[in-house]
């Protein structure tokens, strides 16, 4: 697989792609590659001719106190699961070219930042939105993938696309998960097997949720509740957030429609957890 670190040498290749009219697909990583990202490169593939992953660990969407520092960089493992899978190409721009010095725009979304995960890491999604941004400008790609376990980040980066007329294709990646209902995360190499065990109780919350709507209950907080007494049977698990949404992340009442999703998100120890389930008729 070819690594490429520099927006000019990524520029010269994608102008042969196009000179050829090859469509190109786009997996964006913060690499600690696992299946989840893995599942993105399988989906993506059949409606490309050329693949491209990047991973930069991107430092404007970890908060002063989040673990940018001590993100899981695991590029020796990454660059032979990618050449694995047959990625054509990998992007690894470097945070000087990305952000110069006299870097000053930011792309916001004025709805749904602020809320979920955006009331407990300000500025996140800021910084998610404006390197996808980037990106797509520098990739320029004819379809683009991001994972479902990220709704959020999901939501807004399709509302981008929408509101700023891009011509992607975005396409959504299934959630992966361990045989215990754990998500698979990059983060969840800080866990031991034990807190993953007891992380998967995040996982038992939504289905306990999926299992009441399913017997007909639509009471938010009667859904919330029993979600959240599956959760405090694990202690060491502190919840940031529990709740039911439309997919729009449009908040409900006090009576819940399908489609819905629940997402949660936790923190074990200092290790922030995140999850989520949709719930259809
Ligand atoms: O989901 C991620 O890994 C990151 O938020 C993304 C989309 C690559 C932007 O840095």
């Amino acid at each position: 697989v070819d690594i490429v670190h520099t927006i000019s040498d990524f520029a010269a290749i994608r102008q042969d792609w196009a000179k050829n009219g090859w469509r190109v697909g786009f997996v964006p990583t913060m690499g600690a590659l696992h299946q989840g990202h893995l599942s993105l490169v399988d989906q993506i593939k059949p409606n490309v001719d050329r693949v491209v992953t990047s991973i930069f660990v991107n430092p404007k969407q970890f908060g002063p106190n989040e673990d940018f520092g001590k993100y899981p960089r695991t590029f020796a493992e990454d660059k032979a699961m990618l050449e694995e899978k047959k990625v054509d190409l990998v992007f690894m721009p470097s945070a000087e070219e990305f952000y110069p010095p006299d870097f000053s725009s930011s792309i916001t979304n004025l709805k749904y930042s602020t809320v979920l995960c955006g009331a407990f890491r300000p500025g996140h999604f800021d910084g998610v939105l404006t390197v996808v941004m980037k990106l797509f400008n520098v990739v320029k790609p004819d379809v683009a993938i991001f994972g479902k376990k990220d709704f959020q980040q999901l939501q807004l980066i399709k509302a981008m696309v929408r509101d700023f007329f891009m011509d992607i294709r975005i396409l959504e990646g299934p959630i992966v998960r361990e045989s215990s209902g754990l998500a698979m995360s990059s983060r969840n190499r800080y866990l031991t097997e034990a807190q993953k065990e007891e992380a998967s109780a995040l996982y038992k919350s939504l289905t306990e949720i999926k299992k009441r709507v399913a017997k007909s209950v639509r009471r938010k907080s009667e859904l919330l509740a029993a979600a959240s007494e599956v959760i405090s049977e694990q202690r060491s698990l502190s919840v940031e957030y529990l709740e039911l949404r439309k997919p729009t992340l449009e908040p409900f009442g006090d009576e819940i429609q399908l489609p819905a999703v629940a997402l949660v998100a936790a923190k074990l120890g200092s290790v922030r957890l995140i999850d989520c389930l949709e719930i259809h008729e």
